[in-house]
């Protein structure tokens, strides 16, 4: 991926790596979560998975350091001494993302070159580290002008900004850039399947909320069937990467039947702002004077 991008641009870009957490390799009694997604395995026509073990972080950095991007960026923790040095030795920019004013100063501390500041309004997983998520859920308006303060290297606003008056805000609020995800993710040339974009363009987007029901880690999505049927157990499933694994081939599934009840919907909660249209377009727009 990273010798395509370099065929098809002269601009720096990122790959991003999750930062595993302690204990994520610990073993899980897959039994009763197996029994928990039963149902729903049989609904979708699907064999319950068998999880098989992630790439280790260590391989996955030897891999991305051979492949040497522009920059590479974390998320979910601070990166280990040994990778930062490595990733800089070889003129790697590295990026780190932080959830609170405190994850900032640490990530800033462990020497990383910029900060994303990810503000609890974002789609997806945004990886609070030092405190519980539940802890960590400052809205990024209250954020980035912190962070501004807390730290001197760059800070790029993330969470609820999809259009040009927000990236004007997140710019007055002092930030030096601006990262978007569900704007992106709305655009005719992103991955999402069309179950997930047609959603996003729905008045179900108006409705996110906080889970970690796909994947073990809470992330916010579309509020859906599965969320619904399923919230009374929030507090029981695995952690990631087990949930994540369990989940795969329901969501996969679901995707290609079309099915938005068993999708997980990520989207921030600025997804009403989208539009489905080019890439180009939506750029162009976010960077007008
Ligand atoms: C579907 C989806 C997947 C994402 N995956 C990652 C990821 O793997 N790593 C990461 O650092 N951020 C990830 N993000 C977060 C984005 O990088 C970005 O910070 C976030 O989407 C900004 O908030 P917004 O969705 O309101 O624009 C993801 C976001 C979405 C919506």
């Amino acid at each position: 991926m990273v010798r395509d991008l370099r065929g098809a641009t002269s601009r720096p870009f990122a790959v991003n790596l999750w930062v595993p957490h302690d204990g994520e390799d610990d073993p899980v009694d897959l039994a009763p979560h197996l029994a928990r997604l039963e149902p729903f395995y049989r609904r979708l026509g699907v064999e319950p998975p068998r999880p098989a073990a992630l790439p280790k972080f260590a391989d996955q950095v030897d891999a991305l350091l051979a492949a040497a991007p522009p920059v590479i960026s974390f998320v979910m923790g601070v990166p280990p001494r040994w990778v930062l040095e490595s990733a800089h030795a070889k003129g790697i920019a590295v990026i780190g993302t932080a959830t609170t004013v405190d994850e900032a100063v640490a990530l800033e501390q462990a020497g990383v070159d910029a900060v994303v500041a990810s503000g609890s309004d974002a789609g997806g997983h945004r990886g609070a580290f030092l405190r519980p998520v539940e802890q960590s859920l400052v809205g990024t308006f209250s954020l980035v002008p912190q962070v501004v303060d807390a730290v001197r290297v760059p800070v790029i606003a993330a969470g609820g900004i999809a259009d040009r008056r927000g990236v004007r805000a997140a710019l007055a609020l002092g930030a030096d850039a601006v990262q978007i995800g569900t704007g992106f993710l709305a655009t005719r040339e992103s991955n999402a399947s069309d179950v997930h974009k047609a959603m996003l363009h729905s008045d179900a987007a108006k409705v996110t909320v906080l889970t970690r029901l796909f994947s073990g880690r809470t992330a916010r999505g579309i509020r859906n069937g599965l969320i619904r049927e399923l919230a009374a157990h929030e507090g029981e499933v695995p952690p990631y990467p087990v949930q994540n694994a369990l989940m795969r081939p329901l969501r996969k599934a679901a995707a290609e039947q079309g099915l938005a009840d068993y999708v997980s919907l990520w989207a921030g909660q600025a997804a009403p702002l989208t539009e489905p249209r080019a890439a180009r377009e939506y750029f162009a727009e976010l960077v007008r004077p």
